[in-house]
């Protein structure tokens, strides 16, 4: 005998290398749990299909709940046939409970059993995650409420663009994030589908009841076809891929934050508790906690399109290549880790309030000035032009675009008067774009309102 579950039509052992190559417990034992709540479930189905007795059913789960037990408790020991989760757990059963234990694997396949335990894992992870995500998205919301009279200089192509509030720069970030949030809610549904009782390729001839075993295990639908339910990995490549955005969304805050806190722009100040200092240089804080976040969204895309990349040569059906789920692992783990990181440096950040208002400057009002042409009449383009020749003035004076008198605006256009002093304001400026969406203080309490309630609704 071989040792093996499939061992009946092998006579020559297999080669110690090949051995370690085709093993997958050393990654998938992250799934003991959910694979005897699976195999729980599939004995259920087995005793209603009359094909366990109720003794040997109990026998079957009582032996389980004893696997899980050692799992739980660190006493599992893992000898050196289990080649994998399932295999290692039946094994178990077997010693546990005796000859009765051959019965619980009766029409299931591994192929249908990993899936089925992929997605009870990954439902589970999906939870966790999402809670994690609506804990930063909660802090960021706490944040911009508390310092929305804040205005600091808004960048487009990093050239300084308008004045805009601190708090709306802080809410652009969290609404991309409530948007991974609904489509972590979205591929949560497609990963709650049973595939359990579709065998290895053919389905199963034994009269299973899947809706009982959907009902067993609180999935929401069960899968449609056996040949697609034991390969499509459509749900793992969803998962990297909202993964991948979600990152791109943290990857470009920490950007962001890392410009921030340099000297250059003494925006912000990053609490010790997420910076680390230089070797060398004793003067050096460096943002390592934001500069970890953009770099692991680089490991996280890779991970998508690795996946991708094996999926895409499969023949229909089960393929070992699908045995490979240390992406899921691995990504599960950066998520949790970014999001609970992300959650603390937003939380413990400081902002040096003075240095942002002294970063804004005239010239950031020049659209503001053409407004202000546009609301006596004048045409926008023809403002436009206008209010670029005051900045080429201006420029040409060595003077701030504030500091031209009356009279040099008059020479441009004759529409300016007095009241344009009050273009100069930068408060007066953020509070113009009051339409939704805008930094307008009361746009930007709306912004906070909808966030608000979007996380009640959770
Ligand atoms: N360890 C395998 C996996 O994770 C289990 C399925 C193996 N199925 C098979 N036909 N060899 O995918």
């Amino acid at each position: 005998e071989s040792g093996k579950l499939w061992g009946g039509r092998f006579v020559g052992a297999v080669d110690p290398i090949m051995e370690k190559f085709n093993a997958s417990i050393a990654y998938d034992r992250h799934l003991w749990e959910v694979d005897v709540q699976g195999s729980k479930a599939y004995s259920r189905g087995l005793e209603k299909a009359g094909l366990l007795t109720k003794a040997e059913m109990d026998q079957i789960l009582h032996g389980l709940d004893k696997v899980a037990e050692e799992w739980a408790q660190g006493t599992f020991k893992l000898n050196s046939n289990d080649e994998d989760i399932h295999t290692a757990n039946e094994r178990r059963l077997k010693e546990l409970i005796g000859a009765t234990a051959g019965k619980l694997h009766t029409g299931r396949s591994r192929n249908d059993q990993v899936v089925t335990d992929l997605r009870l894992w990954m439902r589970q992870t999906c939870s966790t995650l999402s809670g994690l995500l609506w804990e930063l998205i909660r802090t960021m919301v706490d944040r911009a409420e508390a310092e929305r009279d804040v205005l600091f200089p808004g960048y487009t192509h990093l050239q300084r663009a308008q004045p805009i509030r601190w708090s709306h720069w802080i809410l652009s970030h969290a609404v991309a994030l409530t948007r991974d949030s609904e489509r972590l809610l979205e591929v949560r549904k497609r990963i709650n589908v049973l595939p359990l009782g579709s065998g290895a390729i053919a389905g199963n001839p034994l009269g299973v009841d899947r809706e009982l075993l959907r009902a067993e295990l609180n999935f929401g639908a069960i899968t449609l076809n056996s040949m697609d339910a034991t390969s499509e990995r459509d749900f793992v490549a969803e998962f990297l891929f909202w993964a991948s955005l979600c990152m791109t969304h943290l990857s470009r805050m920490a950007e962001d934050l890392i410009l921030y806190c340099t000297k250059e722009f003494s925006f912000v100040q990053l609490s010790d508790a997420y910076s680390t200092g230089s070797s060398l240089m004793p003067q050096k804080k460096n943002p390592d906690s934001l500069e970890l976040i953009r770099s692991k969204a680089g490991r996280v895309f890779g991970r998508c399109a690795g996946l991708l990349m094996t999926l895409k040569g499969l023949p229909s059906t089960y393929n070992k290549d699908l045995q490979d789920k240390e992406a899921v692992f691995e990504v599960s783990d950066t998520m949790s880790a970014v999001l609970q990181v992300a959650t603390g440096v937003i939380s413990t950040l400081q902002i040096h309030q003075e240095n942002m208002g002294q970063a804004l400057s005239p010239d950031m009002l020049a659209t503001d000035l053409a407004y202000y042409l546009v609301r006596k009449g004048m045409p926008f383009r023809q403002a436009h032009e206008a209010s670029g020749k005051a900045v080429f003035m201006a420029e040409t004076k060595g003077v701030a675009l504030n500091q031209l008198s009356l009279q040099e605006l008059q020479t441009i256009s004759p529409l300016f008067s007095g009241d344009v002093i009050c273009v100069w304001d930068y408060g007066h400026s953020v509070e113009q774009y009051g339409a939704l969406g805008g930094t307008a203080r009361s746009s930007v309490d709306w912004q906070i309102r909808q966030v608000r309630a979007l996380l009640q609704a959770q």
